[in-house]
């Protein structure tokens, strides 16, 4: 408390979680809440495995560090985006096929480059067949099939936060070079606004850094 656009901020002492002398400052701060987020989602809730095919609906701090921890867990990995420079992110960080929202219809596009098998776990869109994470927080209502639901067998999950293992894990992947995080700037903290700005028309990839 009280938030984080402060120069201080005050924790639970055993809440807090070692950083590696070498990991940047500004790498550490993005992990919560883009790739906790994504080991909660990925590990707990999907929970996805060795020769899943995942497709990530969102191509920003928590796809890029979902993108890893499915490659990590030996999955096949589609992203889903709506802008060049994202999705390019997303491939540079190990996406195996990147899908341009705007340009190219999504559901033929998986099923051709899935051999027409379609995805095991879809975060964030509604599919057609396994599993389904919501991770964004929409208000947009979801209306269901239940025969579909029933013939399928599909399930409908949901993934919040994060535990303090995650946070643990998420430190010591970064800290071992096998999670990188996109950080787009680093500005100093008077720039708030401007930066908030930027974040609301979509030119922040991953994520940006408030430096106090
Ligand atoms: N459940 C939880 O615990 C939890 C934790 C963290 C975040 N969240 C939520 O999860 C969502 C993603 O978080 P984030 O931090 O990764 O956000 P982010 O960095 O803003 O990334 C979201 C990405 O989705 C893309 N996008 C938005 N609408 C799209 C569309 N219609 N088609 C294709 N791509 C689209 C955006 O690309 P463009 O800008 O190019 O459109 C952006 O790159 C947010 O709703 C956030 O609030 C939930």
């Amino acid at each position: 408390m009280d938030g984080g656009y402060a120069e201080f901020v005050k924790a639970r002492a055993d809440m807090l979680v070692p950083i590696p002398a070498h990991l940047a400052a500004a790498e550490a701060c993005t992990l919560g809440c883009s790739a906790t987020t994504a080991l909660h989602a990925a590990r707990r809730i999907a929970p996805v495995q060795l020769g899943d095919t995942v497709l990530i609906y969102g191509a920003g701090g928590v796809g890029y560090a979902l993108v890893q921890v499915c490659k990590l867990s030996g999955a096949q990995v589609l992203v889903v985006g709506r802008s060049e420079r994202k999705l390019q992110l997303a491939q540079q960080l190990g996406a195996d096929a990147v899908i341009h929202a705007g340009q190219e219809p999504v559901a033929e596009t998986v099923r051709r480059l899935t051999g027409n098998e379609g995805v095991d776990i879809i975060f964030e869109l509604v599919g057609t067949r396994g599993r389904l994470v919501f991770i964004g927080y929409s208000e947009d209502q979801l209306i269901a099939n239940p025969l579909l639901l029933v013939i399928g067998e599909l399930q409908i999950l949901a993934s919040v936060g994060s535990t303090q293992q995650d946070l643990l894990d998420a430190v010591a992947l970064a800290s071992s070079g096998k999670l990188r995080q996109v950080i787009d700037r680093v500005v100093p903290l008077t720039q708030v606004n401007e930066t908030l700005q930027a974040v609301q028309r979509g030119e922040v990839a991953g994520r940006a850094v408030l430096q106090p």
